[in-house]
């Protein structure tokens, strides 16, 4: 099973600032020598976190995957035409949200997605649809010509140490396999951490998951020590 970061969120600290700190693309280089397969960004429609150029130098700039996470709209397909990023991932995207809440609705719009997904992948651009673990919605995937789904682990992850975490394992798992006997690959991902994750290996052959909040948030600790220290070696 392979990691993917999502580091939209070194953009959302930089982006308080307004300024160049922290650097987006020094982060996706580390997590480039610390072994990442991809790198994730989530292009938003307003632009809140990830911005254009973010993309385009990042794009540049490693040699690992990029997969850019997407909106279904005709602005987001002339983008990622032009940059033709290694996979982009197609998620559903509301302005109010605070992050992707829910998966793509594939069978009721899959028309409209397999349309969507076909300059993609005549491209060369790897597809795939984040889609709640539900039979429907993956059985509507196989249709479109996307290669990839990633399953929303978001209620999973919050179901975690509760009475409904198997309920919410199951649908994750049985929902991998019938993906997978219909010719899918399977990725996964949303609200994953470092408690809930040992679970994924229970569901045979995840290709990869892709992790940003509970990364970008324990690195804010793992550095802090470092962090403090080179300062008050300054200011002492
Ligand atoms: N996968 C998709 C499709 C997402 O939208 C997100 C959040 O942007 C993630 C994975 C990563 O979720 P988290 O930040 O909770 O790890």
């Amino acid at each position: 099973m392979l990691l993917g970061v999502n580091i939209d969120h070194v953009a959302t600290l930089r982006n308080a600032r307004g300024g160049v700190e922290p650097d987006v693309l020094a982060a996706a280089k580390i997590c480039e020598k610390c072994g990442a397969s991809s790198i994730t960004t989530h292009l938003r429609e307003d632009r809140r976190h990830i911005k254009d150029e973010d993309v385009k130098l990042i794009s540049e700039n490693i040699k690992i995957n990029l997969n850019l996470e997407m909106a279904v709209t005709d602005e987001m397909q002339k983008i990622a035409l032009k940059i033709k990023p290694h996979s982009v991932c197609l998620v559903p995207e509301k302005r109010q949200e605070v992050t992707t809440e829910g998966g793509l609705d594939v069978a009721g719009q899959s028309d409209k997605i397999t349309n969507f997904v076909k300059p993609l992948v005549d491209a060369g651009i790897e597809v795939s649809l984040f889609i709640d673990p539900t039979e429907e919605q993956v059985k509507a995937s196989a249709k479109t010509g996307a290669q990839f789904i990633e399953m929303h682990t978001g209620s999973y992850s919050n179901a975690y140490g509760t009475e409904n975490e198997e309920i919410e394992f199951l649908k994750l798992k049985n929902s991998a396999k019938l993906a997978q006997e219909l010719g899918l690959r399977v990725n996964a991902g949303h609200g994953l951490n470092y408690e809930n994750v040992h679970r994924m290996h229970e569901i045979d052959d995840l290709y990869e998951l892709n992790i940003g909040h509970s990364i970008i948030s324990k690195a804010v600790f793992t550095g802090l020590e470092q962090a403090v220290n080179e300062m008050n070696n300054l200011v002492k």
